[in-house]
């Protein structure tokens, strides 16, 4: 039998999350739609759908636990290169998740956000987006991060485009970049770097995802597939990094 990746090294642990230890912003990359639609021999969206369920629960299941920034990385600027069939259809199930899910974050203060290349999004989906946006605008609870046609290769290039222009033009001494002038020139200027990075189906990867943000971020994989992730899973995984020290390169 294979060591499962997420076994507890500490004593049994509490069975709620401590509150004192809640992240304050979890990222995660949801992984598995595919293998699990295939191995109930269901077409690969079959997955998605289910996955998109699994987003639903875990948004509800951080507002309730106090985490104050979630985000999710719900297409990549390599995903463009799925079947189209397969593209088509994540936008759709996007849009519907939004449409449907947005009078729910109004209603528990959940505000949505979205960094990534938006405008290669279909018009529908860029509509619903914007309309999500502007409708959860007040929510104080919990903010929803949709990372969308984003890649953190492609974000830290366009950070370095902005300060090079801005340098060029002689508005921003090269001297005076440093950490946190680079950070406010990212898609997520305005958030935290993640605490916790949950990756789902046992896949030891970054994936292109938030490079520069998740350099002192606790990283949990579980072999769960994104479709069986849900609330109980996400209090495992909250468990877990309650446990963790974290030192950020101190002893
Ligand atoms: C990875 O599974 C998942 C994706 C590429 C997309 C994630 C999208 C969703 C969970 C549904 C829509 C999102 C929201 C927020 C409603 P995979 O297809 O790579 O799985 P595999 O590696 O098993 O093939």
């Amino acid at each position: 039998m294979p060591p499962t990746l997420t076994a507890p090294l500490a004593p049994p642990v509490p069975a709620d999350p401590d509150a004192s230890k809640v992240p304050r912003h979890v990222a995660v990359i949801m992984d598995g739609n595919g293998r699990w639609a295939r191995e109930r021999g269901l077409p690969r969206i079959k997955g998605h759908e289910e996955g998109s369920k699994s987003a639903g629960a875990v948004v509800q299941a951080c507002a309730d636990a106090g985490v104050q920034y979630l985000t999710l990385y719900a297409f990549s600027a390599e995903n463009w290169r799925r079947p189209a069939a397969e593209v088509s259809a994540l936008m759709k199930l996007l849009e519907r998740f939004l449409r449907e899910k947005t009078p729910e974050m109004i209603k528990n203060g959940v505000r949505l956000r979205a960094i990534g290349h938006l405008a290669d999004l279909p018009a529908a989906c860029r509509k619903q987006i914007a309309l999500s946006m502007e409708a959860t605008g007040n929510g104080q609870a919990l903010t929803l991060i949709l990372a969308l046609s984003y890649g953190g290769r492609n974000e830290i290039i366009d950070a370095v485009r902005r300060l090079a222009t801005q340098a060029a033009a002689g508005e921003i001494n090269p001297a005076e970049i440093d950490e946190a002038v680079f950070s406010g020139t990212l898609d997520t200027a305005d958030y935290p770097d993640p605490d916790l990075l949950i990756r789902t189906s046992g896949e030891m990867r970054l994936s292109n995802f938030l490079l520069w943000q998740l350099s002192y971020t606790e990283i949990y994989v579980t072999r769960k597939l994104w479709p069986d992730f849900r609330e109980a899973e996400l209090h495992e995984a909250l468990r877990d990094y309650a446990q963790r020290s974290r030192r950020f390169g101190a002893i």
